[in-house]
């Protein structure tokens, strides 16, 4: 039993991919299992927050009875509710995959195959992060996820800045046993003032702990 530490605090975490709809029956998505920020969810609650789950499509439950979920199917849905709850909180942990894009144009009927080539438009979505990040207040501490395939640590602290966050959790999809759909992560923390925490593979339960303690440490600063 964890000690609550947390309790009178606010938390929103965004978690698993998004949706974009091409059309009734197709949609552009990603192999996010929502499985780091719901366990990010568990943590903090088990700490005593209040935890606002916003949820992209996932095939996850919640047990503790403090997080109140919003499910949402596209970026443009999970940025409404993180717009609506964000204000709200004391912290924020973006830990959902959000597809940079979505069709410029969702039709109305099943695409029919032709045997030509088919070109799909597609617009930028908002970025959830940037936009709270922009809305910020300065009690406030919020906290990225970045998956780098190059230049990690320079790309990651550039991500700090542009979003705003306090710090941000650094994972490779180069090592097995690391990042999507596994159920193990090896993370490294950076935080705004560079500063950096590498920790060794562990479970996804894990590591929220870990993610949980860091957020922890600035919140009750
Ligand atoms: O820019 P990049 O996608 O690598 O940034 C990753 C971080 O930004 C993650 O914390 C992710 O949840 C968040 N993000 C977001 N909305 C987007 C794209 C990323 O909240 N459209």
């Amino acid at each position: 039993q964890k000690k609550k530490t947390l309790t009178g605090k606010k938390v929103l975490v965004t978690a698993g991919p998004t949706y974009e709809n091409i059309d009734p029956v197709r949609f552009i998505g990603n192999f996010s299992s929502g499985k780091m920020g719901f366990a990010i969810a568990e943590a903090l609650a088990n700490r005593g927050a209040v935890v606002h789950l916003v949820a992209g499509p996932v095939g996850l439950s919640v047990s503790n009875q403090l997080i109140e979920r919003t499910d949402v199917v596209s970026a443009k849905e999970m940025d409404q509710a993180c717009r609506e709850i964000f204000p709200q909180c004391d912290a924020a942990v973006f830990s959902a995959a959000v597809a940079d894009y979505s069709p410029a144009n969702l039709s109305a009927e099943k695409i029919k195959r032709t045997g030509d080539d088919l070109n799909l438009q597609l617009t930028p979505n908002p970025d959830i992060a940037s936009n709270m990040g922009a809305l910020k207040k300065a009690h406030q501490v919020t906290v990225g996820f970045a998956l780098e395939t190059s230049n990690e640590e320079v790309n990651a602290l550039k991500k700090i800045g542009k979003k705003n966050f306090d710090f941000i959790v650094l994972n490779s999809p180069n090592n097995a046993g690391e990042g999507f759909m596994t159920d193990t992560n090896r993370i490294t923390i950076i935080h705004k003032d560079h500063k950096k925490e590498n920790f060794p593979l562990k479970s996804k339960k894990e590591v929220a702990e870990d993610i949980a303690s860091a957020l922890e440490k600035i919140l009750l600063k």
